[in-house]
């Protein structure tokens, strides 16, 4: 950040991508630092696809810290907001006393302004929460010129936003200490590891989800015996699996434990008091579609995972992506716009057998999915160069979008 103490602001814009667990994240030990109870892993999605673009602004004239997600203005005082812009600034602090005392340190005490964008609908029910806090911190960071270890500030702000500060194959050690130091983001493999991946994010048609992940966990942790169970007794092993299977890129393991660990955190979800559900009569025909694809080959080529919304997200390989597409049509069809049906990476098209209709044996469900998102494995947070592109005006205040 600049120190002079001119009447422009100082301006920073950063893009942070969003992550899929793969491994699922549920249930907190201590609610205040997000500390987890137990490990997860994810992958990132691709940023040309998926992104958060956050501007942060500061400047001697700003009376207060002031927020915009999406074009509203939103409450700055949210607790998690709060937790994320004051770690960032006693860090960026501690950093100036030990590097040069001489240094100025009054750009610190200004006001921020900070403006935030999905490039993707709210309404598509992705997680926006990681992409968005794992944006915030790495804009602060940048503007604040704090370097090293940021996925503990971001987990401040959303436990799954700590992933989102790495590219490719993350996993989030949920640590041990009270103090949470140790329960950190670590990246398994880059985006560039395994370029035959790809993932297919099916927007199921849906009204906004009931129950939120923040709360649904917290009364999981209170009465679901399965969830301590999963927690001591099945997500230690299945990690050391499952990033063993990402290593050698043996996409049938991989598949399997994806599936079955979102299985068994749909179950936890069932198994709490009162049961939450996030799964609709759309996300158990795509179950049913995947196995039956699955099984009409004789090999896992596709794997489903679900999180706290009924939207699917597959993970399969280069190979099949546009077979299992037409069959996602074939049995979702939808109205006139065929056209819009597939955003993101092009997929070719095919034709499916009969034999595989057959033994799919679905009756269509039309327009149960209203849109595919086809995406791969892609890099972690990134600054943009482009000034251009800066969210917030000379004014410190969100610029007019036409
Ligand atoms: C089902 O990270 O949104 O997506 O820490 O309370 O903000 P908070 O929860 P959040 O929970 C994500 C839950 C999940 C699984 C996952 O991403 O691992």
């Amino acid at each position: 950040m600049p120190e002079d103490s001119s009447h422009v602001p100082s301006m920073v814009t950063c893009t942070a991508p969003v992550n899929i667990a793969v491994i699922k994240y549920w249930g907190k030990r201590d609610k205040d630092l997000i500390l987890p109870v137990n490990s997860s892993l994810s992958v990132t999605l691709h940023q040309d696809q998926l992104k958060t673009t956050t501007t942060v602004a500061c400047c001697r004239d700003f009376t207060e810290d002031r927020i915009w997600l999406n074009g509203k203005e939103e409450d700055i005082n949210q607790p998690r907001l709060q937790s994320c812009l004051r770690e960032i600034r006693r860090l960026a602090r501690k950093r100036r006393s030990d590097k040069d005392s001489a240094m100025d340190v009054s750009g610190l005490s200004y006001k921020v302004h900070i403006c935030s964008n999905n490039n993707f609908p709210t309404a598509a029910g992705l997680a926006s929460s990681a992409a968005g806090y794992a944006c915030l911190v790495y804009t602060l960071a940048k503007l604040f010129g704090v370097e090293g270890e940021l996925s503990c500030v971001a987990r401040q702000g959303s436990g799954s936003a700590c992933r989102s500060m790495y590219g490719g194959f993350v996993q989030w050690k949920m640590g041990e200490r009270g103090d949470g130091k140790d329960s950190l983001a670590e990246q398994v493999e880059p985006e560039t590891h395994w370029p035959e991946l790809r993932v297919l994010v099916l927007v199921v048609s849906a009204d906004k989800k009931a129950v939120g992940s923040t709360s649904g966990m917290q009364t999981s942790v209170e009465t679901s015996g399965l969830l301590k169970y999963r927690a001591d007794s099945v997500v230690p092993s299945r990690m050391e699996e499952m990033i063993s299977a990402i290593r050698e890129r043996d996409f049938t393991a991989f598949a399997e434990l994806t599936m079955k660990d979102s299985n068994q955190f749909h179950a936890t979800c069932l198994d709490t008091y009162p049961p939450i559900f996030y799964l609709n009569d759309v996300s158990r025909r795509v179950i049913n579609l995947v196995h039956c694809y699955n099984r009409h080959y004789g090999e896992t080529r596709v794997a489903y995972t679900f999180d706290a919304g009924p939207n699917a997200v597959i993970y399969t390989l280069q190979d099949h992506v546009s077979e299992f597409v037409q069959v996602v049509r074939h049995f979702f069809p939808t109205d006139s716009n065929g056209g819009q049906f597939l955003k993101g990476l092009p997929v070719s098209s095919t034709t499916i057998s009969d034999d595989l209709k057959n033994t799919i044996g679905m009756e269509p469900l039309p327009k149960g999915i209203s849109y595919i998102i086809s995406t791969k494995a892609g890099p972690g947070p990134r600054v943009e160069e482009d000034s251009s592109h800066h969210l917030l005006g000379s004014d410190g205040l969100p610029k007019k979008t036409v």
